[in-house]
C-alpha cells in the first residue's frame, strides 16, 4: 500500500516549472523504474540492522533535519551533525570531521549536502572516524530520472543530487565492498576492508556527468534488495576485520 503524501504548494509547483524550463537542455528521457512506496524497508531498518550486533554501538549521522531517522536509531551513543536543525552538533560535516578526528563510531550515516564533492569529502571524513569492522551508509543514492538528480536542485521532493557518482569511485577501489540498496531513494552501504582504503578520485571524469551516465552504466553497480543486503551484512558478522589485521601488521 502506498503512503499518503502531502500536496506541494502552488509556489513550489511554479518554482519547479520555471526551473524545468530553465534547465531543459539537460533533460534525459531515461527512467529507473523503482517505486519506493511499495518497498517495506527504509533507512531506519538498515541502520538498526547494522547496529543490532553492537549493543554498545556508537552512531554518527551527518544531516539530521527533523530527526526522523536519528530518533529511531538504537545505539548507546548517538551524535548528529547538521548546520540547521536536529542532531546534537550545529555545524557542517566538514567542521565536525576537522574538529573530532579522535572520536570513533561503528556506523556512520551520511545524509547531508547531496553534492558529489561533498559526499566524497564525507566518505573520507567517515573513514577517518570509523571503528574497525564499522559500516558507512549514504542516503539518496538512486535518482530515478534527470529531475531527481539535477544539480542545481529542481525537484523539491525526492531530490537526490549527484552523490551517486561515489558508487563509481567505489567500483574502482580494491579496498572496499559495497552494495546499493534499492530501497528508500537508494541506500549505499560501504564495508571498508582495510584501515585506510584506497578510493580513486574520478572527479575529472565524473564531475560533468549527469543522470544519463548513471542510466547507461547502471548494470555495473551492485544493486540489491533488502533481503540480499541483509544476507551480505550477515556474511560480514564475525569475520575478523581486515582493519585490525592491518593494525597488527
Ligand atoms: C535530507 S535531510 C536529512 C534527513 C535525515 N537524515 C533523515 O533521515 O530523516 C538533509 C540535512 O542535511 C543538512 N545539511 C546540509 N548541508 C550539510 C552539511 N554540509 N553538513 C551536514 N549537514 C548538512 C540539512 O540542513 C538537512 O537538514
Amino acid at each position: 500500500m502506498s503512503r499518503p503524501r502531502k500536496k506541494l504548494s502552488l509556489a513550489t509547483i511554479v518554482r519547479e516549472f520555471i526551473l524545468v524550463r530553465r534547465y531543459r537542455r539537460a533533460r534525459d528521457d531515461g527512467r529507473l523504474d523503482f517505486d519506493w512506496s511499495t518497498v517495506n524497508y527504509d533507512r531506519k531498518a538498515v541502520v538498526n540492522l547494522l547496529l543490532a550486533d553492537k549493543p554498545d554501538g556508537a552512531y554518527l549521522e551527518i544531516g539530521c533535519a527533523d530527526n526522523a531517522l536519528f530518533d529511531a536509531v538504537m545505539a548507546r551513543r548517538k551524535v548528529g551533525v547538521d548546520p540547521r536543525q536536529g542532531g546534537t552538533h550545529r555545524m557542517t560535516s566538514d567542521a565536525f570531521f576537522a574538529g573530532h578526528a579522535n572520536e570513533r563510531f561503528d556506523v556512520v550515516f551520511v545524509d547531508g549536502l547531496h553534492l558529489y564533492h561533498q559526499v566524497r569529502r564525507d566518505l573520507d571524513g567517515a573513514l577517518g572516524v570509523l571503528n574497525p569492522g564499522g559500516w558507512i551508509a549514504f542516503h539518496d543514492m538512486l535518482p530515478r530520472d534527470w529531475l531527481e538528480e539535477h544539480v542545481p536542485q529542481i525537484r523539491t521532493r525526492g531530490w537526490t543530487g549527484d552523490g551517486w557518482k561515489l558508487a563509481f569511485e567505489l567500483l574502482a577501489s580494491p579496498d572496499v565492498e559495497f552494495r546499493l540498496l534499492a530501497i528508500d531513494h537508494g541506500v549505499l552501504l560501504v564495508k571498508p576492508l582495510t584501515a585506510k582504503p584506497r578510493i580513486p578520485d574520478l572527479s575529472a571524469t565524473l564531475a560533468a556527468e549527469r543522470f544519463a551516465y548513471l542510466y547507461r552504466n547502471f548494470a555495473l553497480l551492485p544493486v540489491v534488495g533488502y533481503d540480499e543486503a541483509a544476507n551480505w551484512i550477515a556474511s560480514h558478522r564475525g569475520r575478523p576485520s581486515e582493519d585490525s589485521s592491518d593494525a597488527q601488521a
